[in-house]
């Protein structure tokens, strides 16, 4: 997911989840571990830098999209709804969204309980007559929100193309869940990549100044510091490949020569070329996106684009449907 969380794994404090879902994922064909475990304190930093690079288009293509259209959004949404952000993380993109929605109070929801802390503290500060309730909770499962803005009529937010890095099955849960979560009546503001050309894709997750390499890389040294790993780590290579066939970008780590290292005292061997999978990032175009918000019961209103067509964000609304024609 592409909002960090701060995680503090010293050695010998290691998460036994971490644990788990390294020693499963290695052991599985292929092998894959889940994308959450990049955001340890370095990883966090480095996925930072990556917003910044010149490849990386999508965080200022997004927030230039966001600072355009907002009074737009406010227009068609109404002021005074309850914001709703998931997986709020260390957003710079809510601000912006915050000053022409004019909320009646602003929702965090993350999972780290530090970054919410952190990012209310600071929004608070830029925002002293908001109503700010942060939210630490796994915002995959439908949620209660406060009783502060149970009455409220809400506007989710869901920016960065997070959807993306889920496989549609778990999109379309995600959907779901945020319609239940914010009930009918609800709209949601969020931001999806699109389909364009491998050249332009790769280049964005693979930087010449390799700094989403280093940043997949990391998770090898987190294993290693954390899971009393041995991995020789110059003995991967980052890789950033693009699957048409599921739209999508994946990045792996691939072993340059057979290599042979232990995690938690578990032995594993590799071949020369074989990839640990790490992350998903699909790519939707504009009928891809509208029937994804449909299937997760979200009726599209409005999509706003860059002029180069590179990122689009979405207005949709949790509307009554009929089932049936
Ligand atoms: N959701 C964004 C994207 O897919 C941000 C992101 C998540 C990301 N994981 C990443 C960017 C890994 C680079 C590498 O682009």
């Amino acid at each position: 997911m592409s909002k960090p969380e701060i995680e503090d794994g010293e050695q010998g404090l290691a998460d036994p989840q971490f644990r788990a879902d390294v020693l499963t994922g290695l052991e599985r064909r292929p092998r894959a571990i889940p994308a959450r475990w990049f955001y340890d304190r370095r990883g966090s930093e480095l996925f930072e830098d990556i917003t910044a690079l010149p490849e990386y288009y999508p965080t200022r293509t997004e927030t230039a999209i966001l600072e355009t259209i907002c009074p737009e959004v406010a227009g068609i949404a109404g002021r005074g709804r309850a914001v709703v952000e998931f997986g709020s993380g260390s957003s710079t993109k809510t601000p912006v969204l915050l000053r022409c929605t004019e909320p009646s109070a602003y929702v965090p929801i993350d999972i780290s309980g530090a970054f919410l802390r952190e990012s209310s503290r600071v929004l608070s500060q830029a925002f002293p007559n908001l109503l700010v309730l942060p939210f630490e909770a796994d915002f995959m499962r439908a949620l209660v929100l406060p009783q502060a803005v149970a009455d409220a009529p809400k506007l989710g937010f869901f920016p960065g193309s997070t959807i993306g890095n889920m496989i549609p099955l778990m999109a379309v849960d995600l959907l779901r869940a945020m319609r239940a979560s914010l009930g009918e009546g609800a709209m949601l503001l969020i931001g999806m990549d699109r389909v364009k050309d491998p050249a332009t894709l790769v280049a964005a997750y693979d930087d010449t100044a390799g700094v989403t390499a280093a940043f997949n890389l990391n998770l090898l040294e987190r294993i290693n510091r954390e899971l009393d790993g041995t991995i020789p780590v110059d003995a991967f290579a980052h890789e950033a490949r693009w699957n048409d066939d599921r739209a999508r970008i994946e990045m792996h780590l691939v072993a340059r020569r057979d290599v042979d290292f232990s995690v938690d005292g578990r032995p594993f061997a590799m071949a020369a070329g074989e990839s640990i999978h790490t992350e998903n990032s699909h790519k939707y175009g504009s009928r891809d996106a509208r029937i994804l918000l449909r299937s997760g019961g979200w009726t599209p209103l409005k999509e706003w684009t860059d002029p180069d067509g590179l990122f689009s964000v979405y207005l949709a609304e949790a509307q009554a449907e009929r089932p049936a024609p």
